[in-house]
């Protein structure tokens, strides 16, 4: 089993290049098969969520060719209309986001079928919201055997009000309604900036989308979508957590091709505590070099704290001087990581959705477990802190969403290899001695 070795205690120094947006991408990647025509997508990170959505999408009979590693064209051409256009169990079990091709085959073909979603077990994650909206355009929704099927003999723009904000179900809804009758609107939509990248690509395949990154959201239907050249977003997750590290290892990180804007709760949180934080175009150069102070952090939809960097904020924060406060305000189950970092002597008590942290000078190395793929990426940064040796397993959960994390930190001076056996963690004790 993979897992990843490290000696941590040396502050990270150089640059590191973000990826394109993973969560951008699954929605992209999706929508992609909405036209016949070819679709050029750029800038898709390769990491293991696009590939398998890729693998899916080729499961209904698209075209999928890499022209490089992150250049992907997709072809919905061949799709045949009149099959189930179902989405194998086999890939909604590897990721959730399978369940895009659902408003995505909706919207086109005016009937999908994919298996109920599972992904990161970070809460219940029910998706009523997603099946509320596509009721609301006219379709018919059915779950049975595990599968959720949608059916319409026409849809029809509609008024629909989203009760909690829902990244996936304002994509999904979305998708659908690019290609219903007459106008659709979403109120409470989510506001993340992959739901305007979503938004932007859509419209550069002919959809009348307005209003995305707002929380109205106004579409009016087309008749049909056409080919496109697009470029996914940076990934705001990827580029806060090298900030995170910057500042837990007293290192000096730039961090390129990132869009500041979308980093700004990251940023402020950062300058709060003491990190230094300067701003380019599309670069960010996160500082530190003395111990962290406390701070009150509470995720928050965009453009709040966003709850896939809590737990890499709150591994920050346990080396803080002072007792923080973080509370999950989105789901009710990612605080499993707390139990692995108080191992390598972190103080947190979790009640509920709350967790207090009383701040330590530094961690002590451990074997512990990834258990899921923010979690996952916090371990490695507290590892990298830790002066001496961690192991960390289910490192599959980090390879869902980081692109080569392990040469990337490698190339910012960190002690970390990729490994396999005890004589592999051996042979790297010897070489780093
Ligand atoms: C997406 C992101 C994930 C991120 C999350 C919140 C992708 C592939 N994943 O997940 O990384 O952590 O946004 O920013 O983009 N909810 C309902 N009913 C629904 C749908 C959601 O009650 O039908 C609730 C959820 O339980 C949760 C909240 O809405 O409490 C937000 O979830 P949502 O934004 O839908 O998350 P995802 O799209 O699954």
């Amino acid at each position: 089993m993979e897992q990843y070795v490290i000696k941590g205690g040396i502050p990270l120094e150089g640059e590191v290049v973000i990826a394109g947006a993973k969560n951008a991408a699954l929605g992209i990647l999706a929508a992609a098969v909405m036209t016949d025509q070819e679709v050029k997508i750029e800038n898709v990170p390769n990491v293991r969520d696009t590939r398998v959505l890729l693998q899916a999408i080729e499961g209904i009979g698209a075209r999928v060719r890499y022209e490089d590693e992150h250049t992907v064209i997709i072809c919905g051409g061949t799709i045949r209309p009149n099959s189930d256009l179902c989405v194998d169990d086999e890939f909604i079990r590897k990721i959730r986001a399978s369940y895009y091709l659902l408003g995505a085959l909706l919207g086109k073909y005016k009937h999908s079928q994919v298996a109920l979603p599972g992904g990161c077990d970070i809460g219940a994650r029910p998706i009523d919201l997603h099946i509320k909206g596509f009721e609301a355009l006219g379709a018919k929704v059915d779950i049975l055997n595990g599968m959720i099927s949608t059916h319409a003999d026409e849809l029809i723009g509609n008024h629909i009000y989203m009760d909690v904000t829902s990244v996936g179900a304002t994509i999904n809804v979305m998708m659908a309604a690019v290609l219903a009758e007459g106008k659709t609107t979403i109120e409470n939509a989510a506001k993340e900036p992959h739901i305007v990248d979503v938004a932007n690509f859509l419209n550069s395949m002919g959809a009348n989308i307005k209003g995305a990154g707002t929380d109205v959201i106004r579409i009016r239907g087309v008749r049909e979508l056409h080919g496109t050249t697009y470029s996914i977003i940076p990934d705001q997750i990827e580029a806060g957590t090298f900030m995170m590290a910057a500042a837990a290892t007293k290192g000096n990180i730039l961090i390129k091709n990132v869009i500041p804007k979308h980093l700004e709760a990251i940023t402020s949180k950062l300058l709060e505590i003491g990190a230094r934080v300067i701003e380019y175009d599309d670069s960010v150069r996160v500082m530190c070099d003395k111990r962290l102070k406390s701070t009150n952090v509470k995720t928050l939809p965009y453009p709040g704290f966003p709850t896939d960097m809590q737990p890499q904020i709150s591994v920050t924060l346990a080396l803080s001087k002072g007792t923080s406060i973080v509370t999950e305000s989105i789901f009710e189950n990612r605080f499993k990581y707390v139990a692995e970092l108080s191992r390598m002597g972190a103080k947190i008590r979790v009640e509920g959705n709350t967790a207090i942290i009383d701040g330590v000078e530094t961690f002590a190395g451990a074997a512990i477990a990834a258990p899921d793929l923010r979690a996952g990426a916090a371990l490695v940064i507290a590892a990298l802190v830790a002066d001496d040796y961690s192991t960390i397993s289910d490192i599959k959960y980090i390879q869902r969403g980081y692109e080569k994390f392990e040469e990337k930190l490698q190339a910012l001076g960190a002690h970390i290899e990729k490994v396999e056996t005890e004589k592999d963690i051996q042979k790297f004790k010897l070489k780093i001695g």
